[in-house]
């Protein structure tokens, strides 16, 4: 067939999607990605070869072939074992995987760094498949769809969700159709990546895990960092009175710019007993904590009377295991919060991500982008963010 193709348009153009078996198509694709035969072929007979209404695994709607090949490899960050930000290494070799039946293929222009990039690069958060490509949100264009994909087509502008060993350090992402969000005409690629993972967990903590109030007092550690910048902004709005905490002067400013009437300097001031000063003894109604291990204890104990210990993340380190008994004093509540638990399901995802995309478009949430890095520096990104070195949001830009 490929020969058939290379050589003569009109003679493949009758083929029905019955007789393409999936040996034949991928055949095909592997000629399409040659380019030898993309500008000989047309849209139509494209998608009458891969239409979503053929059947099996390679039944995929293609993007438009006119304007761009889906290459054969592709560039992307791979972690062949765990360990430091070196173990981050830029491949240029690597395959462009095809989206199965519930799964589109984007092409990536921006992929965020989260800290949980590096708990899955050390080791801490264990992927199950070696090597496999960091980053779990990005955005960019679908260019190819598998065939049980409904609501999504090529060309679409979207940021999305993901985890390794599928990440999005890559210049594409094959990534599941439940967690797409339509990126708002207004916001470019670049906001619409730096949107998703922390500012959804920011809306999740902040509406879901303790709905803030009208008139609460609340903590936030690392205030000036991507998530704790937003959860103060959004606590803010909310009507919240937010405590910060963060260990440079600089970053305290950072922090009271994202909304927080008091900041701690949690390197110079024990944080509990600040806590209590500025609460006048009441304490707060809830922590919202990433910064783990050495925030925790003096969390717990700044609470008030049934507060809320909401623990989402381990950037110093993991929570030791801990005595229940704990808990007892002042009748304190505890969650430890993952964001993909809160979008298990496309309707929860959606529900999210659009309340969080409405609250970057409407104002509410201002994101900072304070650092870009190219794919290749992904490890210079990690280092920074680890050595305590940022605020806001980081990016890295994708060859596209
Ligand atoms: N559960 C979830 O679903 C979820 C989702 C998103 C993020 N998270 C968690 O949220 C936390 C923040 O993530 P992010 O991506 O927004 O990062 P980030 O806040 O931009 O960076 C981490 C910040 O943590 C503070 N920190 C305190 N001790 C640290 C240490 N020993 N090493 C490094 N940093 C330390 C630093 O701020 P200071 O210098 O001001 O202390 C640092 O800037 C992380 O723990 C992450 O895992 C969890």
């Amino acid at each position: 067939m490929y020969t058939s193709c290379k050589n003569n348009f009109e003679k493949l153009s009758p083929l029905r999607n019955s007789d393409l078996d999936t040996c034949s198509r991928l055949r095909m694709l592997a000629a399409i990605r040659s380019k030898s035969i993309k500008l000989l072929l047309s849209q139509r007979l494209l998608n009458s070869c891969f239409s979503r209404t053929a059947t099996g695994l390679h039944g995929f709607t293609l993007s438009a072939m006119t304007t761009r090949a889906i290459p054969a490899t592709m560039q992307a960050i791979q972690v062949s074992e765990v360990g430091g930000a070196e173990k981050l290494l830029l491949a240029r070799d690597v395959p462009v995987a095809l989206p199965t039946p519930r799964t589109v293929l984007v092409r990536n222009h921006f992929a965020g760094v989260n800290f949980i990039d590096t708990y899955h690069r050390s080791g801490l958060y264990p992927v199950s498949l070696s090597p496999f490509t960091p980053g779990v949100e990005g955005a960019g264009i679908v260019v190819a769809v598998g065939p049980d994909v409904a609501g999504w087509k090529p060309g679409d502008r979207v940021a999305y969700i993901t985890r390794p060993p599928t990440g999005s350090y890559a210049q594409y992402t094959v990534v599941p159709d439940g967690k797409l969000a339509r990126i708002p005409p207004e916001m470019d690629f670049e906001a619409a990546a730096a949107s998703m993972i922390q500012g959804m967990t920011a809306m999740s903590l902040v509406t879901l895990a303790y709905p803030v109030q009208k008139g609460d007092a609340v903590l936030v550690t690392a205030a000036a960092g991507g998530t704790g910048r937003l959860v103060a902004q959004l606590a803010a709005a909310a009507g919240a009175h937010v405590i910060g905490a963060a260990s440079t002067r600089e970053k305290a400013e950072v922090a009271r710019e994202a909304g927080c009437s008091d900041v701690i300097l949690y390197g110079e001031q024990d944080l509990a007993s600040e806590v209590m000063r500025i609460t006048e003894g009441r304490g707060v109604a809830a922590v919202y904590d990433g910064v783990g291990r050495a925030t925790f204890d003096a969390g717990l104990a700044c609470l008030q009377k049934l507060g809320f210990m909401i623990s989402f993340g381990n950037a110093s380190g993991k929570v030791p295991d801990f005595d229940i008994l704990r808990l007892s004093r002042n009748n304190v509540r505890l969650m430890r919060t993952a964001l993909w638990d809160f979008i298990s399901t496309p309707e929860e995802f959606e529900s999210l991500s659009s309340r969080t995309l409405a609250a970057v478009t409407g104002g509410t949430l201002k994101l900072l982008i304070t650092g870009r890095y190219s794919l290749a520096d992904a490890l210079v990104a990690h280092q920074d963010l680890e050595g305590r070195r940022t605020t806001g949001k980081l990016m890295l830009q994708v060859p596209v």
